[in-house]
């Protein structure tokens, strides 16, 4: 068995999504409700309006060659051409037309394939390790359980509504190939006196704020894997923050409940599970069906040795071998893709995975069988004569079509594979073998920043008033189940400057690659600093007078800038902005002959972009400060009297005022004063109401809601509730989440080391 089965469930469900699609191109169901459908099957809007991708779940990657061939169809016939493997080692087909969707994934259906949970809050595609069923190292092959768990949670209805996404993934030793310590649920083979099992662990995942899997369990017997997935996936269900998506991970309610706390409700949910029965998860070993199985001892012809070297690994199963595929940023044309499965064709199913690293992996088959496709994969991707260097490099869709954006990898790859390209036959890149370079257009991670050696995450940088793309460098992460550590915080480039960077340090390495059993080890010993020294030649950019191209970014025709860039999600590069001219006003501070001018400028500036200003002349910028932060008294009017004419040494003033302002600023982008100020007005519009009152401080979200609802349910209408709140999630969630219920926050004002919060019952 190489498929997962498809419930009658997902038939059902598909049904019912037909006929909305077809209420929906007839005008007869809003864009909106359609959106909420159409996600959960794993079919999303690009950021060019009304372009759609479809996202197929491969469980553990697998595919096989007739799934490959129908896939290669699929992509000629209704999408870009591509098939494009996904950063979990799921298949996307971009471009398509929301009309064919319904055909597409019943093509899907009918190859054993489907998209139901490929977007959404949902339980994603389950992963494995690429190499599971052929690793030396491994404790036993880990592909049935992917496979058994996606038909097990395809088959759960709460799977497609949970709070937000839920990741799964399996591992077949140490060398944790399947990145469980980054996953919501992650397992790690292991035998234990006699009984197969894995290590558990719970709560990790990457994105703006990431967090390692937490060691939930040392041993769990394999037959208890469905029971305890789906046992933690209700205690999310349950207790998950739907309120706040920016909350909303499993890890956010982990770090909330702790690891007691957590245990106590998961041992309900267990036996919940139990109590339902059926939780035992059935496994079917995966046949390898080969044509060869003769071992005859293999060698290497002499004109395909360096492929070899480099991409070919001998499996546990001695005369078979596997072989890594690099596909360029993850995209196989149909046709390469149709070569590829018609030359695999003949040695069954179990042929082929796509994996995380945006590549795929050949498998079982004898050394004079592999030897064969040599050609053949020469032809599929430049990438396939060059070091792994090259093909391990990932990179998400970035600004080119994805909403949050800000940089766009998927270009910077191509100027460091261009300028890399020109030093292949100097430089000795294969010393570097499996060296990951891995980019994401924004702090979200989906290309995985935090797991690269080199790792990149796009921001914003200002020079001279004009905004340019540039990247947050990381560096040294190791995936070793508990000796895991995310990459660390190395330093920052101009997104122009990235091949450069890359190429300097990848030569600084090659001084120390000798001495040292990895890059992580190298940085732990004084790499990072050295990195970091690196950066800093490559931060900075030319004015915009000199030379225009480092204000655009790779591959875009227009000016670099954030507009398009999704609403609700620009913090990250609204605080890169702030940032760059906090620093730039620090080192005019600093200077000994002070141009007061700048500073002022620097000072009015700063904050502007938190009001939603992006005013660039001294003008314009020197009056939306004034109507911003003047005339609303959150600067003492003696700040507004300097605005006029010259610059002079009390510039230096506002610049300290404005820097303190900031400090009281919070993640809501309120200033201390502003809530003060806000608190004041309803306390003298309204004599104080006689207020129900409640202490919730020390109670941690989301029982705090639950207890305000409970609160709030005891009052009548239009009374007044009065609780505290502690600082952090609590004051950042509570207030929104009551307010969403149509109740409204009068005001929320500092106390202790707390908040008081004023709720008017609706
Ligand atoms: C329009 C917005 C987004 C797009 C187009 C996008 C795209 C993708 C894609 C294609 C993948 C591989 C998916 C798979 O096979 O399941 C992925 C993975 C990922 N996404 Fe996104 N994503 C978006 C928003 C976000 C947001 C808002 C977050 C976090 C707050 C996020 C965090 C991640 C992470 C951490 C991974 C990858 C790695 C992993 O978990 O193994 N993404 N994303
Ligand atoms: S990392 Fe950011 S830019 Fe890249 S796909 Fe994810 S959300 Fe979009």
């Amino acid at each position: 068995m190489s498929r997962y089965e498809i419930p009658q469930m997902v038939y059902d469900d598909l049904a019912t999504f037909k006929k909305n699609h077809a209420d929906f191109l007839a005008g007869k169901l809003d864009e909106l409700t359609f959106k909420t459908m159409r996600v959960p099957f794993g079919v999303y809007e690009q950021r060019e309006a009304n372009t759609f991708m479809v996202r197929i779940k491969l469980a553990g990657g697998i595919v096989t060659p007739k799934q490959l061939l129908t896939l290669a169809d699929l992509a000629q016939k209704y999408a870009h051409e591509a098939i494009h493997i996904t950063t979990r080692g799921g298949a996307q087909l971009h471009y398509v037309k929301i009309e064919d969707i319904i055909a597409i994934i019943e093509t899907l259906h009918s190859i054993d394939l489907s998209g139901r949970g490929g977007g959404g809050n949902t339980v994603r595609n389950i992963m494995a390790d690429p190499l599971a069923g052929t690793a030396p190292d491994e404790v036993f092959d880990v592909s049935p359980y992917a496979l058994t768990l996606t038909s097990k949670m395809l088959e759960q209805k709460d799977s497609f509504a949970l709070p937000r996404k839920f990741k799964i993934t399996f591992s077949g030793s140490e060398a944790d190939r399947g990145y469980a310590t980054i996953h919501d649920v992650g397992f790690i083979a292991k035998i234990q006196d006699g009984v197969k099992g894995f290590k558990l662990f719970t709560a990790g995942g990457m994105g703006a704020k990431s967090r390692l899997g937490t060691k939930l369990r040392d041993f769990v017997p394999d037959t208890e894997v469905f029971l305890y997935s789906q046992a933690i996936k209700q205690v999310f269900d349950k207790y998950g923050n739907r309120k706040n998506k920016h909350a909303a991970r499993l890890r956010f309610l982990f770090e909330d409940l702790g690891l007691e706390e957590f245990n106590k409700l998961l041992e309900v949910e267990l036996e919940a599970v139990k109590a339902k029965g059926d939780w035992e998860l059935p496994i079917t070993e995966i046949e390898r069906t080969v044509g060869d199985t003769t071992h005859e001892p293999f060698s290497v012809p002499e004109n395909i040795k360096k492929w070899w070297n480099r991409y070919v690994y001998a499996q546990k199963q001695a005369g078979f071998y596997g072989c890594k595929v690099p596909v360029h940023l993850g995209d196989i044309h149909f046709e390469n893709a149709r070569a590829l499965a018609n030359a695999l064709l003949p040695y069954g199913e179990d042929v082929m995975r796509f994996t995380g690293d945006q590549n795929l992996y050949i498998r079982n088959l004898t050394g004079p069988q592999m030897a064969s496709l040599h050609d053949i994969l020469q032809a599929f991707s430049k990438d396939v004569a060059k070091p792994t260097l090259f093909g391990d490099m990932v990179a998400c869709t970035g600004a080119a079509t994805c909403q949050l954006g800000i940089a766009r990898p998927r270009g910077a790859v191509d100027a460091i594979q261009k300028r890399l390209n020109k030093l292949i036959d100097e430089r000795d890149y294969d010393a570097l073998q499996g060296f990951k370079i891995h980019l994401s257009g924004c702090p979200n991670s989906c290309g995985k920043h935090l797991i690269g050696d080199l790792g990149f995450f796009g921001k914003v940088q200002r020079n001279e008033g004009y905004s340019y793309p540039a990247y947050n460098v990381v560096a040294g992460s190791r995936t070793s189940g508990d000796g895991s550590v995310y990459a660390q915080k190395a330093g920052d480039v101009a997104a122009f400057h990235v091949p450069a960077f890359v190429e300097e340090v990848l030569d600084t390495w090659l001084k120390h690659v000798k001495a040292y059993k990895s890059f992580a080890d190298w940085i732990d010993d004084g790499g990072l600093a050295i990195i970091t020294e690196i950066s800093k030649k490559y931060v900075d950019i030319p004015s915009f007078k000199e030379d225009k191209n480092p204000y655009f970014d790779y591959d875009a025709v227009e000016l670099f800038s954030l507009k398009g860039r999704g609403t609700g999600e620009c913090s990250a590069g609204m605080y890169d902005l702030i940032e760059a001219d906090k620093k730039a006003l620090k080192e005019a501070l600093e200077k000994e002959e002070k141009n007061f001018e700048l500073i002022r400028l620097l000072s009015a500036r700063m904050l502007l972009v938190t009001r939603g200003e992006d005013a660039r002349d001294k003008e314009a910028v020197l009056k939306a400060f004034k109507q911003h932060f003047i005339e609303t008294t959150l600067l003492n009017a003696y700040f507004g009297t300097m605005l006029e004419g010259d610059a002079d040494e009390k510039s230096i003033e506002l610049a300290e005022e404005v820097i303190k302002l900031y400090e009281t600023m919070d993640h809501t982008l309120k200033f201390a004063k502003e809530k003060e100020l806000a608190a004041a007005a309803a306390t003298e519009a309204k004599p104080v109401a006689s207020a129900h009152f409640k202490d919730l401080s020390g109670v941690a979200c989301p029982m705090n809601f639950v207890k305000t609802k409970m609160e709030l349910s005891k009052i009548g209408s239009g009374e007044v509730l009065e609780i505290l709140l502690d600082d952090g999630a609590p004051i950042d969630n509570v207030p929104k989440s009551v307010a969403s219920e149509g109740h409204t926050v009068e005001a929320t004002t500092k106390e202790g080391n707390g908040w008081r919060v004023r709720i008017v019952k609706k």
